[in-house]
């Protein structure tokens, strides 16, 4: 199928590529120009696991180009998807400006059949009408320009149409593992009443509703669901502020586990055996954060705030996740008392592994009240130390290998579990430092090797 698909950040790049590799025929538009030459010489502009080797496989099979046009875009895709940003405004609701521009630019290039508009973009509940609304508006832009303001009804000028239909087809993968997660999600769920909308969409997905591009064998089908617009923009909501809320609530666990001395990774396998609860996102830690679920659970909430509805689990989720982010700096108070003067390393700056992502990082709250307690900062990241992102952090000297890290330093945080993390060389590590503590921020080392290596360890709620 003929594919265009608007903003090429994680979700879109994401789509576009993945959709190309299924065999469809995908135009992707930016109007960031610098970063549509980069992606065609073949470059990702993020980092993500096989990513760029599939970009480049499709592209040399001319199923996949880059362009800022989005006139050429539109009169490609027999499905167009938005994905651009809707980005947390301060007060916690969507900044839906990108999407709107978008939506209209579109309207001012419909002139071909019927197109199915997808909303892939994050936006608020009753967005599908107001993006058709928008559409619309294009559209008579577009009919005055050829006509002339007093002229006829929207689409009767031949170039003009306006056949379409709006479906909202949330996206669920992880950073980290997108391509994974794209060719092996959960489910697929697809917002519309319309059913030719409905049928070109499953006809798009087939290739992975199927399996086919999946490396499991012996998988059933992929679920679709189908369902009206708001109840599949409600579902993207309600599931990131479920797992949101099942962290926070292994944290608040966690935060008693320390006080009553129990250890919370046991705990969290004993309530993860039951099935109605399962084992996934229970690992207590420094808190949330990413591009998603602090903008999502914020966007939540202020949509029941504008309906006349407290939301009160999911502020607590927030007031929870926000406590969490200072626990690694209430740990250092307890051992160092001063911080003051003292010299504190994190290990790891992403917000999660595998990503180059620094979106409402935990690492950077405490960097701030590090600073403000007059503790020295230094970092070494994996991707960040490697990269020209470290250039752009303030009050944290990025390191380029761990050694240089623990060197001078009073006590190491573990922020980020990266994998590599596991096989350090803390003997070495714990000889450089001042004084050999380290705060486990993951739970993620094994209490026996620190200890080992003369480390003084301190995990969260264990
Ligand atoms: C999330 C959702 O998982 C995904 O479905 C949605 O489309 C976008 O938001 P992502 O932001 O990539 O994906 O990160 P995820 O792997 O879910 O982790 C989110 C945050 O929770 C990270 O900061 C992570 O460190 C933290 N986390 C996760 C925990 O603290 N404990 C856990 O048990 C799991």
């Amino acid at each position: 199928m003929r594919v265009c698909v608007i903003g090429t950040g994680y979700v879109g790049l994401v789509t576009g590529v993945c959709l190309a590799h299924a065999g469809h025929d995908v135009i992707c538009v930016d109007n960031n120009e610098e970063k549509v030459k980069l992606m065609q010489s073949g470059q990702s502009p993020i980092y993500e696991p096989s990513l760029s080797e599939l970009m480049q496989s499709s592209m040399q099979a001319q199923r996949l180009s880059f362009t800022t046009d989005l006139g050429q875009g539109v009169n490609h895709g027999d499905i167009l998807f938005i994905a651009v940003g809707t980005p947390a405004l301060p007060n916690g609701e969507s900044d839906t400006r990108y999407v709107e521009a978008v939506a209209r630019g579109i309207g001012t290039h419909l002139n071909g059949g019927y197109k199915v508009i997808v909303n892939k973009s994050t936006v608020p509940i009753g967005s599908g009408d107001w993006v058709r609304m928008i559409v619309l508006d294009g559209v008579s832009e577009r009919q005055k320009e050829l006509v002339g303001a007093g002229g006829a009804p929207v689409a009767t000028h031949p170039e003009v149409t306006a056949d379409f239909d709006v479906v909202s087809n949330p996206e669920f993968l992880r950073e980290g593992s997108a391509v994974y997660d794209t060719f092996n999600p959960d489910r697929i769920v697809l917002g519309s009443n319309n059913r030719r909308a409905i049928e070109m969409m499953k006809e798009l997905y087939a290739p992975i509703v199927e399996r086919q591009l999946s490396d499991e064998a012996n998988l059933p089908p992929v679920p679709v669901l189908v369902t009206d617009l708001s109840s599949a923009e409600m579902v993207k909501y309600a599931s990131n502020a479920f797992l949101a809320t099942k962290i926070s609530f292994i944290n608040e666990v966690a935060n008693i586990c320390d006080r009553v001395g129990a250890d919370v990774t046991q705990v969290a396998q004993g309530i993860g055996l039951d099935s109605r609860i399962g084992n996934k996102f229970l690992q207590a830690g420094i808190g949330w954060g990413g591009s998603c679920f602090p903008k999502d659970v914020s966007a939540l909430i202020h949509t029941a705030d504008d309906y006349g509805y407290e939301a009160q689990l999911l502020k607590s989720t927030v007031n929870v996740n926000e406590r969490q982010r200072l626990i690694a700096l209430e740990k250092l108070q307890q051992v160092l008392k001063i911080l003051k003067g003292k010299t504190v390393g994190l290990l790891g700056l992403t917000f999660k592994p595998d990503t180059d992502d620094m979106r409402d990082a935990p690492s950077l709250v405490l960097i701030e009240q590090l600073n403000r307690l007059g503790a020295k900062v230094k970092a070494y990241d994996p991707i960040v130390s490697q990269s020209g992102m470290r250039h752009g952090l303030s009050g944290v000297i990025v390191e380029t290998d761990p050694e240089r890290l623990a060197d001078g330093c009073d006590a190491l945080v573990l922020v980020t579990d990266w994998k590599k993390f596991k096989s350090l060389d803390y003997g070495k590590m714990a000889e450089l430092m001042n004084t050999p503590i380290l705060i486990d921020g993951r739970n993620f080392l094994d209490q026996e090797v620190l200890a080992t290596a003369g480390f003084r360890y301190m995990g969260i709620g264990r």
